[in-house]
Parts: structure tokens; sequence; C-alpha cells
């Protein structure tokens, strides 16, 4: 093993589009820099956002946001959203735009999975804004859900590698968590 700096190797991450209301409007970001803080009711997220983001002053004004989850057919859109900034381009014109319990956090009907977060603290690193988000309400399309639950061989999900910088595929599911050990109990 050799080392390689602090490089970090939590890739792939899920893409995910930030909508938050700026100026007013809806606006969206792509981020992967997403991270889930428990698993518990409230359940809270975070999404680390570098300061020169048009999308922050939005999120402190309006105290939510939401995270959209987009599928692998919307790969040009969601980069799209990566690479413009909301400064300059109505972003928001590619989607149609609903909102749920939170009328500040815009969320995509063309997204499958979509959530809308209070805002309940932000981090305030030198370079990024760490939101930190209790989250409200989820909504699902259907088409993405089996038994009631979200089905991610039918989401699709967006992988993003740092590393490549590539968008990645979801393979096959390999085992079940919490059971593929089992094997090694008692050897
Ligand atoms: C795949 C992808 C992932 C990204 N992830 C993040 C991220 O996690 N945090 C971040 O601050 N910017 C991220 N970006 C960059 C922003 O989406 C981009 O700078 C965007 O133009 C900012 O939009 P805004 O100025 O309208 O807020 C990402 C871009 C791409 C293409």
């Amino acid at each position: 093993m050799n080392p390689i700096g602090p490089v970090n190797a939590l890739y792939p991450m899920p893409t995910t589009l930030v909508g938050a209301t700026v100026n007013g409007k809806p606006n969206f970001l792509a981020v992967a820099h997403v991270g889930i803080l428990n698993h518990g009711t409230p359940q809270y997220l975070s999404i680390g956002l570098g300061k020169v983001h048009y999308s922050n002053a939005g999120i402190q004004e309006n105290r939510t946001f939401s995270i959209c989850m987009p599928s692998e057919d919307l790969m040009v859109e969601t980069d799209y959203c990566g690479i413009m900034t909301g400064k300059k381009t109505d972003k928001a014109a590619l989607f149609d735009i609903f909102y749920g319990e939170l009328d500040t956090a815009p969320m995509i009907r063309q997204c499958k999975i979509n959530m809308e977060l209070r805002l309940h603290d932000v981090l305030d690193f030198s370079t990024h804004d760490i939101f930190i988000g209790e989250l409200v309400q989820t909504y699902a399309d259907d088409s993405v859900m089996t038994d009631n639950t979200i089905d991610v061989s039918k989401l699709r999900p967006l992988l993003f590698d740092m590393a490549s910088k590539k968008y990645w595929s979801l393979g096959p599911s390999i085992g079940n968590c919490w059971n593929a050990g089992k094997s090694l109990k008692g050897k």
C-alpha cells in the first residue's frame, strides 16, 4: 500500500440536483457532496456548497432547500446545472417544477425522487457552506417503487466519480446487507 495524500476516496456518490429559491425564483445546481448525518427521525442530510455559488444566499434567506434525484436519463440536464450559474441562466426553465409542504423548496417532476428540507444549521467552512437540513417530506414516482420502497434498480441514480470525472451507472445487487456476513459467523 502506498500513501497517495489526503485523497477523498468515498466516490462514487449520487449526483443530485439541489433546488432553492434565489431572488424569488427557483434555481437548481448539481451537487454530489451530499451527506447522511443520521439514520433516525428526524433525518438530517448535509450538502456542501462552494461559497461562490448563486444558490447559497437563497438557502440562507428562505431556510429551505430540496434534494432531487436525477436518473441516468437526466445526465445532460444535470450536468448543465453543474456548469451554468443561476446568476446568468434560468436553469429552472429546463424542468417541470412543483412544491410540497415548503413553498420555497422547488422540486422537479422529471426526477423520480424529490426531498424537501428545512434548514437546520450552517457550518461556515473557509471555502464552503455546509447546509444541514431536516428532511420534511419525500416525494416518489410510482415507477421507481417496489412494495412501497424506493427501488434503486428502477431509479437508476446518476453516480459521480471525482477521480475519473465521469458519470457511472449502478450495477446489479450482489448480496443482502446485514446478512452476507453471517456466513463467517462461528468460523
Ligand atoms: C457532477 C457535478 C457535481 C457537483 N457537485 C457539487 C457539490 O457537491 N458542491 C458544489 O458546491 N458544487 C458542485 N458542483 C458545481 C455546481 O453545480 C456549479 O458550480 C453550479 O454552476 C452552481 O450553480 P449556481 O451558481 O446556480 O448555484 C458540481 C458540478 C457537477 C457537474
